[in-house]
């Protein structure tokens, strides 16, 4: 018996030891950790079990049946993150590169079918040199396997991705199914086609770091949803996250106990308005002080920075917040924006998260590269995205808000549910000078007149209680009260139940 058992701790630290003491130093030196430090990090201290350590491999071409380690390069299994349940795989680097073999695959699989049948999320580490060469068409297959339970689980269970070293080819597909994807800066990349073939089909001289780095995908491409400066931070971070989001789509966000006044008064919030109507501020300070403790989670943070999307806690619950930035592009709506927010509020309402909408919008940005981009597609999914939302919705004018703009960002006409204004709030069409300008057009070259007509138009318009005597907003109040008001709100919507018509699914403007 004690020989069995000596077996079974041999072959556990064999398996433990993944590519061994040379490839761990090599991941090390990287400033990597390796596939079970993250594990570890990431879940709470001693929950993890482990799933098919000793599943090896089935190739038998290039001489691979003489190498099968244990558990062929993925750690996969379930612990829990503050006591609730996630599955997890982390690939190994250390082993064959953490390539995908048939086997490595099947691993991975075996944990996303958990997840699905016990409703928990799944996170994946990825730190990969992709499909493992030696297994061919084997390998592509497992990947397909992977990729179709990501759309099966999307809109399910929360999934996350962690990009922790090389994630290339088609690799990155998966990732680009999931929820979110945060990435380590230096030290992971993301590409379609790597560098060298980029060099051979358009000549283009690039390395793997500005091609597809955390900045890359962070700034520019909008494939990440954050950067962290190493693998210890990014970890917490998602632990962060983690504590924000329901397990699955029939269940709500965790409530988290709460130490702050829900009735709390922010007087300060009374003069972050300007009275200079082109003067911005900051719309973060509305958010954090209307937030639980000031808790912000903000995602996409260094892209499109003229809306603003993220987590926050309203007595403990989550709320997903999504607010037009006036230091940005004066807060306007454009493409990059319109995509940033229209995909956090889809996923808001797949997990029954809260909507709360800040809004200070000048309408969208005009021009050719806008238009040519496809501005009416895009800002169409924004538009599309708030009206099919069926979770509270709330939202908060607190300056201007005008023409299309007006009606996408979570409006009453969109059935949000309480839209408040502040009383700096405008409603119109647009600005006054721009109405004026068309309206009185042969009076152009009569500056007077014309200052006498956007007196009058502003004097009419620029003000909520247009909207508020039609009922498009619900009540104009204190910027000071904005987070009872809020909060009360939402304590209201707690029983909502709203459906859309029968429908296989919709047809967003993709
Ligand atoms: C098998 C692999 C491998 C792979 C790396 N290794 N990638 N083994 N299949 N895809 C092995 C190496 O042989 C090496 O083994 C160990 O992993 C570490 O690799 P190194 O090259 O020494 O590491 P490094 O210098 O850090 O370079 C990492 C790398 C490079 C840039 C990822 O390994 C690389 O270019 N690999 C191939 C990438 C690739 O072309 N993959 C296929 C892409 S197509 P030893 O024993 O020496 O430690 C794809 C399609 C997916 O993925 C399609 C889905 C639909």
């Amino acid at each position: 018996m004690k020989d069995i058992l000596d077996e079974l701790e041999a072959r556990r630290l064999a398996a433990r030891a993944g590519g061994g003491e040379r490839r761990v130093a090599a991941q090390h030196a990287k400033g990597k950790l390796t596939a079970r430090e993250r594990v570890e990090l990431l879940l709470d201290e001693g929950s993890f079990e482990e799933f098919d350590m000793f599943v090896a491999h089935r190739c038998t071409d290039f001489g691979m049946e003489k190498e099968r380690p244990a558990g062929d390069g993925v750690v996969t299994g379930w612990g829990t993150i503050n006591g609730r349940q996630v599955y997890v795989f982390s690939q190994d680097f250390t082993v064959m590169g953490g390539s995908v073999s048939e086997t490595h695959g099947a691993k991975i699989c075996k944990i996303m079918d958990m997840a699905m049948q016990n409703g928990a999320p799944v996170i994946g580490i990825n730190d990969s040199g992709g499909a493992r060469i030696q297994e061919g068409v084997a390998s592509l297959a497992a990947y397909g396997e992977v990729f179709q339970r990501n759309i099966e689980a999307s809109g399910v269970v929360p999934q996350i991705s962690l990009i922790m070293g090389p994630c290339a080819g088609g690799a990155v597909y998966s990732p680009a199914m999931t929820d979110f994807i945060f990435m380590v800066k230096d030290s992971s990349y993301m590409f379609v086609t790597g560098p060298d073939v980029v060099k051979t089909v358009t000549n283009e001289v690039v390395t793997a770091e500005e091609l597809g780095g955390a900045s890359t995908h962070t700034r520019k491409s909008s494939v990440a949803d954050g950067a962290f400066e190493n693998d210890v931070e990014a970890l917490a971070e998602v632990r962060r996250l983690f504590d924000f989001l329901p397990l699955n789509n029939r269940q709500k966000a965790p409530v988290r106990p709460f130490f702050d006044d829900p009735t709390r008064i922010e007087t300060s919030l009374d003069t972050l308005v300007p009275d200079n109507p082109n003067q911005p501020y900051d719309m973060k300070e509305l958010i954090t002080k209307v937030a639980d403790e000031g808790d912000f989670f903000e995602v996409q943070k260094d892209f499109a920075g003229n809306i603003i999307i993220g987590f926050i806690r309203l007595e403990g619950q989550t709320v997903g917040v999504v607010a037009n930035q006036p230091m940005v592009l004066a807060g306007c709506l454009d493409i990059d924006a319109s995509r940033k927010a229209a995909r956090f509020v889809r996923f808001c309402d797949a997990f029954e998260i809260p909507i709360l909408t800040f809004v200070d919008v000048p309408g969208f940005l005009p021009g050719t590269g806008q238009e040519y981009g496809g501005v009416i597609k895009h800002g169409a999914k924004l538009l599309f995205a708030y009206g099919e939302a069926t979770v509270p919705k709330v939202t908060v004018l607190t300056r201007k808000t005008y023409g299309g703009a007006y009606v996408v960002m979570a409006s009453k006409h969109l059935k949000a549910d309480f839209n408040y204004a502040w009383p700096t709030a405008e409603v119109a069409v647009m600005g006054a000078k721009g109405a004026v300008e068309i309206l009185y057009r042969s009076e152009l070259d009569e500056p007077e007149k014309i200052a006498a007509r956007v007196k009058d138009y502003e004097d009419r318009f620029a003000n909520p209680f247009v909207a508020a005597e039609k009922g498009f907003i619900d009540e104009v109040i204190m910027p000071h009260s904005t987070r009872r008001r809020v909060a009360r709100a939402f304590a209201a919507l707690r029983g909502k139940k709203a459906v859309m018509p029968w429908k296989k699914h919709d047809n967003i403007p993709l």
